[in-house]
């Protein structure tokens, strides 16, 4: 034998107990939408039916905005903060003991290697909880004056690209606060959400403080529109943050909005290569590169691009594509057959504009939604490949000669949400990190993520941040603007 192979190591799916159909929850409990409408969620590795779900229109969501804000009024704006505190953590514990059912559950929903989900996705939903149970009673710190109130019903917006943990990135902060909440997860990946509704009736939180409707667009726009909500929080696409922030201009509704980016990876010539290489793959392949912080676009000195590229090429060659329930896979699948065509598409435009397209040669599944790691050359500022968000794992390469040519370049967008900097020169990196607009800036290393650290763009990026303090205060108001 020649080479080794990697004997297969299915993740067992027993623990996961997925029912046939899923309905709305609301007040505590699972109520019928009162159409009677659903839809199927499915796993995008073989396109199997996983669920029946029920499809929230109007008549539901203002049924779940009352009970939100029942709950609010009546129960949890008068718990002391301590008792609050304590369903936070008490959640973050359940999702700790049911990690792995929660990792197979989200694997088989959205496509993701299961190392994924079991050794990033459940373990940092669960920390969020952990960190956000730790401010309930110290709001006075958050820094929006000593007496912080909570702003009420808020309604949230997920994507499908990490599903549990945009909730807990949504949830937990809003819950420290004090506020309710109305929660949409992304139609193609609601099971760990209503995974989490069975949390919450674990944990013995009050009934109607955490609902959960499941809908599409349509669903997500008529919350947005519904006259008794008090905050948007939305992660997703550009264009929908900016729909969104059309729909609540003229209203008393505040809104974080976490939306799309077209990350600068910059490795200078004096970067530790093989370490940079790394970087490079985890930047822009971890989670399918459906990751709005990407390192979409690699700028190399250029100087070092031959070498770089070519290192890129034979770790790209390693990256094993295929079944996300075995323990080897680093690449899963294509969360749908929509997000495949668009990355596609905006792919071919690459070559139709004279960037040369390289792909790992590997075998893809028959069934499902599948793209090989792929990486452009010979790429230009003015390509749509260098400019539009593709969120797949497909990498756009660009050179620069200069640190001060890298800067523009990276700055060069309508995005701002991360960027990376390899260099051995600790002074080059923090240079290049106050030049740099981007919310998160990570030097010698990427995708690096922590409750305690904010997170957010600057320009269309989006308004606002997550995590820390900072995003904390974003589900607070100061006294004397409480909304009455
Ligand atoms: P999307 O923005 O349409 O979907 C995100 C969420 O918003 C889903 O829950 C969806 O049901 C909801 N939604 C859709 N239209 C809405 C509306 N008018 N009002 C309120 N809620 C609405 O994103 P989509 O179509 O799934 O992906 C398209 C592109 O968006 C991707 O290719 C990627 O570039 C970007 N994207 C960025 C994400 C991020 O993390 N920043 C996450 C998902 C997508
Ligand atoms: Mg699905």
């Amino acid at each position: 034998m020649s080479e080794f192979e990697y004997a297969s190591a299915p993740e067992s799916r027993a623990i996961a107990k997925i029912a046939a159909s899923y309905d709305l929850f609301i007040g505590g409990k699972f109520v019928k939408a009162k159409k009677g409408k659903s839809f199927d969620t499915i796993n995008p590795a073989t396109e199997e039916v996983l669920a029946k779900i029920a499809y929230a229109d109007k008549l539901d969501i203002d049924l779940a905005v009352k009970t939100a804000r029942s709950a609010y009024t009546k129960i949890w704006s008068k718990m002391p903060a301590k008792e609050r505190s304590k369903y936070l953590y008490r959640i973050a514990r359940i999702l700790q003991e049911r990690a792995r059912e929660f990792a197979v559950v989200e694997t088989l929903d959205n496509g993701k290697p299961i190392r994924e989900s079991r050794d990033t996705d459940i373990p940092l939903a669960a920390a969020h909880f952990f960190y956000h149970a730790g401010w309930a009673d110290k709001l006075e710190y958050a820094g929006v004056g000593s007496k912080p109130k909570a702003l009420g019903v808020v309604g949230q917006i997920i994507p499908w690209n990490f599903p549990l943990l945009m909730l807990s990135w949504k949830i937990a902060p809003a819950l420290a606060a004090g506020n309710t909440i109305v929660l949409k997860p992304a139609e193609t990946t609601p099971l760990t959400a209503l995974l989490f509704a069975e949390v919450c009736q674990q944990a013995g939180l009050p009934d109607g403080v955490v609902n959960i409707i499941t809908g599409d667009g349509i669903t997500g726009a008529a919350l947005v529109n519904h006259a008794d909500i008090n905050k948007i929080a939305f992660t997703g696409s550009t264009e929908v943050g900016k729909a969104i922030a059309r729909s609540i201009a003229a209203t008393n509704k505040s809104a974080t909005l976490e939306l799309g980016g077209k990350a600068a990876n910059i490795v200078f010539e004096d970067a530790a290569l093989d370490e940079a290489v790394e970087g490079i793959v985890n930047g822009i392949f971890f989670n399918q590169g459906h990751v709005c912080c990407a390192g979409s676009r690699l700028l190399l000195q250029e100087n070092i691009a031959d070498e770089v590229v070519e290192k890129l090429k034979k770790r790209m060659s390693l990256i094993r594509v295929g079944d996300p329930m075995d323990k080897n896979t680093d690449l899963g699948a294509i969360n749908s057959a929509e997000q495949l065509k668009r990355i596609k598409e905006i792919s071919n435009t690459g070559d139709a504009e004279g960037a040369q397209r390289w792909s790992a040669e590997c075998k893809l599944p028959t069934k499902g939604f599948w793209m090989a790691p792929t990486i452009f050359t010979g790429v230009s500022q003015a390509h749509r490949i260098a400019r539009e968000e593709i969120f797949g794992p497909v990498l756009s390469v660009l050179t620069f000669r200069t640190p001060a040519e890298a800067i523009e370049k990276a700055n060069n967008t309508m995005y701002g949400l991360s960027a990376g900097i390899w260099s051995d020169k600790g002074s080059k990196i923090l240079w290049a990190a106050q030049k740099l607009k981007a919310g998160v800036i990570w030097s010698n290393t990427f995708n690096k993520f922590d409750p305690a650290s904010p997170f957010g763009g600057y320009k269309e990026s989006g308004w606002g941040r997550e995590g820390g303090r900072h995003g904390l205060a974003g589900y607070l108001t100061s006294e004397s603007k409480v909304k009455k």
